[in-house]
């Protein structure tokens, strides 16, 4: 969530060389505001707990960045969208081509303080040189109001060596997506092909193949019920591979919790094919109904963590599905904005949303949906080639003139908006 608002903080300079913006507790994470300190604009940010604060003034015209947008650690310009990481100042996104000044900040007794002179902070480091009283004991007590389901969630974050596996074999996995990705088997693993994700749709089959195994073994049908395991455990093989396709791609939490679901998942797919193979080759009945509960009660676990995936945290979902923008003409930019270099583009509100503005070869605009429908991701930022325009995160391609997808891992286009020039200025609407 973003919100901006402006202080002066001018007249609290009652320490040496750090000022006092206000009380800690008063700032929600992913809130933003801009103060005058020393005869200049700042920033501050707080980014998942942690406070920054970097020149406040975009280094491209001069537009207050806390009249911007903030999102996660990036602030975009009010203007002309330049982006900026508020935790070094370093530019992401153009057209600003100089970084912005950072400056420390201390958290001392509840009050946040912020450096006079820039430069006090090294990059991407903001202090706090004493935690909050009683900061544990509130983070405790509101964890312990969370509901159980978010309590685990909360708990896989914590395991350090989950962090690390994960991290691990993305990076082992990394290069492999490298070779496989011109091939189109990812494509066809994400289910590009099918204008949705693949793996929760196939997912259904191991889960169903296993349920109808334990009844059919506990109605006194265990051959058929063993055929029905094994067949389980080959839907389940085919799931996995779409899953790990999808997986290459999460972060963060999506890392963590998708590793975990893939290791129960796994756990499952073993002891399911123990069940069948106890009864095949031993006629072990007993042990093999007893293998098969085990193993769906397992498999209840991993689906637990699926849904919290794709429900929870829209992971591998069409992050452009809900309404797309204005339904009447929505004035942007001017029409020269989009003069100079082939392949430039804009990004520019149209009421909630933000249109990504193209010219094409024959001189058309065209106008797509901003955040990239994999992940959310501003296309803005990403480069421009023929056409096409690369996601920044997971480089994912988008026709800019349809908003087709032309590789995954996204698997829905980009919605188009309609295009009108009235007066030099560009408008746009969504289409019906
Ligand atoms: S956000 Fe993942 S490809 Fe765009």
């Amino acid at each position: 969530m973003t919100t901006s608002r402006e202080q002066s903080a001018a007249g609290h300079a009652d320490l040496d060389e750090f000022v006092e913006v206000g009380a800690a507790e008063d700032f929600a994470d992913g809130q933003m505001a801009g103060y005058e300190i020393g005869g200049e604009r700042v920033l501050l940010a707080r980014v998942d707990g942690r406070f920054y604060a970097i020149g406040g003034v975009c280094t491209h015209e001069r537009a207050n960045l806390d009249e911007g947008a903030l999102c996660d650690n990036v602030v975009y310009c009010p203007l002309h969208y330049s982006a900026f990481d508020v935790r070094s100042g370093e530019v992401l996104g153009p057209p600003a081509d100089r970084a912005a000044p950072t400056y420390a900040v201390r958290v001392e007794d509840g009050k946040v303080l912020v450096a006079v002179a820039p430069g006090g902070a090294p990059p991407g480091a903001t202090e706090s040189t004493q935690p909050e009283a009683g900061e544990g004991v509130r983070e405790e007590a509101l964890e312990r109001a969370l509901p159980w389901h978010a309590r685990i969630s909360a708990e896989l974050d914590r395991m350090d060596w989950l962090r690390e596996s994960a991290d691990r074999m993305i990076a082992g996995l990394v290069p492999v997506r490298r070779r496989l990705v011109r091939t189109g088997l990812l494509d066809l693993l994400h289910g590009r092909w099918f204008g949705h994700a693949l793996h929760p749709a196939l997912s259904d089959l191991p889960i169903g193949l296993w349920i109808s195994s334990l009844l059919l073994y506990l109605i006194g049908q265990p051959q058929p019920a063993a055929i029905l395991g094994v067949a389980g455990v080959a839907a389940a093989l085919a799931t996995a591979l779409t899953g790990v396709a999808d997986w290459t791609v999460a972060e963060g939490h999506e890392r963590r919790a998708g590793l975990m679901h893939g290791l129960l998942m796994t756990a499952a797919l073993l002891v399911e094919a123990a069940s069948s193979a106890t009864y095949y080759f031993a006629g072990a009945r007993t042990v093999a109904v007893v293998l098969s509960a085990v193993g769906l009660a397992v498999t209840v676990g991993a689906a637990f963590l699926g849904g919290h995936l794709v429900f929870g945290h829209g992971t591998m979902v069409n992050h452009t599905a809900w309404p797309p923008g204005p339904a009447q003409w929505f004035p942007t930019a001017l029409e020269t904005e989009l003069d100079g270099a082939p392949g430039r583009t804009l990004a520019v509100p149209a009421g909630e949303k933000t249109v990504l503005l193209h010219r094409n070869r024959d001189g058309r605009i065209s106008a797509i949906h901003n955040a990239c429908s994999h992940a959310g991701a501003p296309l803005s930022l990403g480069q421009v080639c023929d056409g096409v325009v690369s996601c920044p995160w997971h480089e994912s391609k988008f026709r800019l003139s349809d908003g087709g997808v032309v590789r995954g891992p996204a698997f829905s286009p980009q919605p188009v908006f309609e295009v009108r020039v009235r007066a030099g200025r560009i408008e746009v609407r969504s289409r019906e």
